[in-house]
């Protein structure tokens, strides 16, 4: 498989007055074109470093790269000067987050911020610059291919005056306006209220679809995950896991953490069946554990787990990183 997103042994840590945070630690993930992929994980462990790293918004100090590739289509991000970021953000890679307020300007009008970006997207692409009236038809076109009712006066009305639901479609529909062939989405609907959540998750799936367009959706919740995708990876302090099938993943998880992962999900199907949540923390990056940094957790740890990081490899049918895996698996 070609990778539309290759990402390769990427290393980042951030520099602080108390030394330095391993907070990616060796990331390998490759994304097609056209595919939906989740990413899982307990808070902390890396998942929103991950998602910017794509576009370069945390390598700048205090973030450090220390190894390392990333590519998109082919190109190498990491070597990438302001211009190509400017191309990669607006039309190779769009990205919506957790709390749309903080990314809408209360004192701009919807309209006159959506026009601002379709027309810098017009920029970064190399073309001139559509004139207003026209970007303002653009930005209420998009607005209504994100379900927006009413596109036109939306655009007049300010970010107070809309609910959290219609932002974040707001953010979306921002998000659209290039021609990204990638949406990262970060935890998209976790500040929502439950019933707009799956309307949001909803949307984003159709949108996908429609144009053809691959997903790295994150977030804590592995029910929001499977809903919209094939693939999972699960991280752990900095690290990949398990990348698996969604259906083999949650049937038979392969690593000790995936497994603790879903056996402290609530079944409510099965009210007397017990969430047991992980014992322990997520480790001090600033020292991480030796070998698997999952060992002082694990049920499983032998003495190799401490010694020994373990490599991402494949192990029934998918990647998994854990000397115990195939004990797992018998
Ligand atoms: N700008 C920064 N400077 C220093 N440390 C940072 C910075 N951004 C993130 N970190 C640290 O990186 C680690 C991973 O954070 P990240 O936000 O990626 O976690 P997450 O998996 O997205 O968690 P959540 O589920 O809570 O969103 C945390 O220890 C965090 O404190
Ligand atoms: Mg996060």
């Amino acid at each position: 498989m070609t990778a539309l997103l290759d990402i390769s042994d990427y290393r980042l840590a951030f520099d602080g007055f108390e030394g330095r945070a391993h907070v990616l630690d060796g990331i390998d993930l490759r994304v097609a074109a056209g595919e939906s992929v989740g990413i899982v994980g307990e808070t902390g462990c890396g998942k929103s470093v991950l998602a910017r790293s794509i576009t370069r918004l945390v390598d700048t100090p205090p973030g450090r790269v220390l190894s390392g590739h990333i590519r998109f289509a082919g190109e190498d991000v990491l070597a990438m000067d302001q211009r190509a970021l400017a191309r990669l953000r607006g039309h190779g890679v769009a990205m919506i987050f957790q709390d749309p307020m903080t990314y809408l300007n209360p004192v701009f009008s919807i309209g006159s911020q959506l026009i601002d970006v379709i027309r810098a997207h017009d920029r970064a692409a190399g073309q001139r610059m559509r004139p207003r009236v026209a970007a303002r038809a653009a930005a209420a076109e998009v607005l209504g291919a994100v379900r927006l009712p009413e596109p036109d006066r939306l655009l007049d009305r300010y970010p107070h005056e809309l609910s959290g639901g219609m932002r974040q479609r707001v953010l979306i529909a921002m998000a659209l306006t290039g021609t990204p062939r990638l949406l990262v989405a970060d935890e998209p609907t976790t500040a929502l209220d439950v019933t707009i959540q799956a309307q949001v998750l909803r949307l984003i799936g159709e949108l996908v679809a429609e144009r053809g367009l691959a997903l790295l959706l994150i977030s804590h919740d592995l029910g929001v995950i499977g809903a919209l995708c094939r693939r999972i990876v699960v991280m752990y302090a900095g690290t990949v896991v398990e990348d698996a099938d969604a259906a083999a993943l949650f049937d038979r998880p392969r690593h000790p953490y995936t497994r603790g992962l879903l056996a402290a999900v609530p079944d409510l199907a099965r009210p007397d069946h017990r969430a047991r949540p992980i014992p322990g923390h997520i480790p001090n990056l600033l020292a991480p554990p030796p070998g698997c940094r999952f060992h002082p957790r694990c049920p499983l740890a032998v003495a190799r787990c401490i010694a020994e990081k373990p490599a991402l490899r494949e192990v029934d049918g998918r990647r998994v990183a854990c000397h115990r895996a195939e004990d797992i698996a018998a």
